[in-house]
């Protein structure tokens, strides 16, 4: 039953692919062409933590994100609200919800600010709902606001099996390792761009899915690499999991690039980490780290604690220069978990942000 009046609040963090989901075979349920794995980050570098407080007084949903009330009408939030509407049929409810909701990261920069906003708002949503719904059934119904969120719900190295059925019942996230199955491993993620990016993911994929003459082989290239990243992680073999990540994230932009008309989210400073990446790799005769880059300029290098140094020392020049804006450093994070009272965003006498 629906829990009135009473304040939810929730945090949850990106999660960054190792091998890529884009491209879709059913828009409308955001089921994937292929399976995709990524790592949680956490939640204490990157984190959206959401408030939701559902109330007879209120009329319609509102929405802030950022500090700003958003336009609930349009189409793309609309999609993205969607979730809302399926745990409320769910909990055969009708209340509307007050809720509030900051990354504390920049939105839709490439930095899957939507994954972590879309699963964190679905986990607490379920709970003032009083669902309480297994993470896999949460899973399912955050894919459906973007695909990527539903590998938001677990933390570790997560897998999105893209499942066979139309109706997208098995097409879900699993966790494969807990975020303390390789404590050695963590993630600089370096900003070299805070510009909103042009083209959106959806938009992007569809437009390769559509036009792009090379697609056909990519879901086929992915499975085969996934399989091979979850062996290797397994291994705890860094030089294969940063070599399978770098040849899945040049694939990727590969295909981005080879779609009609092009879609290019790389920039010269995107490049330049790649070269930064590969000559350090290169002096020490194997990978010592791995580079990914989702719908964006900025990159995810990913390492090992003990070559963070050198790493660091690689992509020093481009700090120097600004050409890298800065850089963060993430260990692998849980799933999203609920927050105590004292961590509420919203003013419930106001109704509003505080
Ligand atoms: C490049 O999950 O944002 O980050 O399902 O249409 O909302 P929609 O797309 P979205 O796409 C993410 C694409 C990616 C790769 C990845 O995270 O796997």
């Amino acid at each position: 039953m629906a829990i009135l009046d009473k304040i939810f609040t929730a945090e949850g963090s990106p999660n960054i692919a190792l091998i890529k989901y884009w491209g879709k075979r059913d828009e409308k349920r955001i089921l994937p062409q292929n399976s995709s794995i990524s790592l949680t980050l956490s939640s204490s570098v990157l984190k959206t933590t959401t408030s939701v407080v559902l109330s007879k007084n209120l009329k319609h949903d509102i929405f802030y994100l950022d500090g700003v009330k958003q336009d609930l009408s349009g189409k793309d939030i609309q999609e993205r609200f969607s979730v809302v509407d399926i745990l409320r049929r769910k909990a055969d409810s009708n209340e509307k919800a007050l809720i509030v909701s900051n990354n504390d990261f920049p939105t839709a920069s490439g930095m899957a600010s939507s994954a972590s906003g879309i699963a964190t708002l679905v986990y607490v949503m379920d709970k003032a709902l009083g669902l309480n719904l297994p993470e896999k059934e949460l899973s399912i119904v955050a894919r459906q606001g973007s695909g990527s969120a539903c590998r938001s719900m677990f933390g570790g190295l997560v897998a999105w099996r893209k499942g066979t059925s139309p109706s997208g019942g098995d097409s879900y996230a699993e966790q494969i390792f807990d975020e303390n199955y390789w404590p050695e491993l963590i993630d600089n993620i370096v900003v070299v761009s805070q510009e909103r990016k042009k083209v959106p993911s959806r938009a992007g994929m569809l437009q390769t899915v559509k036009t792009n003459p090379l697609y056909g082989s990519r879901p086929a290239s992915a499975e085969k690499r996934f399989q091979k990243m979850i062996n290797a992680y397994r291994r705890r073999d860094f030089d294969e999991v940063a070599g399978l990540m770098m040849a899945d994230s040049n694939e990727m932009h590969a295909l981005m690039m080879s779609t009609i008309p092009p879609i290019r989210y790389l920039n010269k400073s995107s490049y330049a980490i790649m070269d930064a990446v590969d000559e350090l790799n290169h002096s020490e005769g194997r990978n010592i780290a791995g580079y990914t880059f989702d719908a964006g300029a900025n990159s995810n290098v990913i390492t090992l604690k003990k070559y963070k140094a050198k790493v660091l020392r690689a992509l020093s020049p481009m700090l120097e220069s600004k050409e890298i804006l800065y850089i963060k450093t993430s260990m692998i994070g849980h799933g999203p978990k609920m927050l105590g009272e004292s961590s509420s965003l919203i003013d419930l006498k106001r109704m509003r942000p505080f």
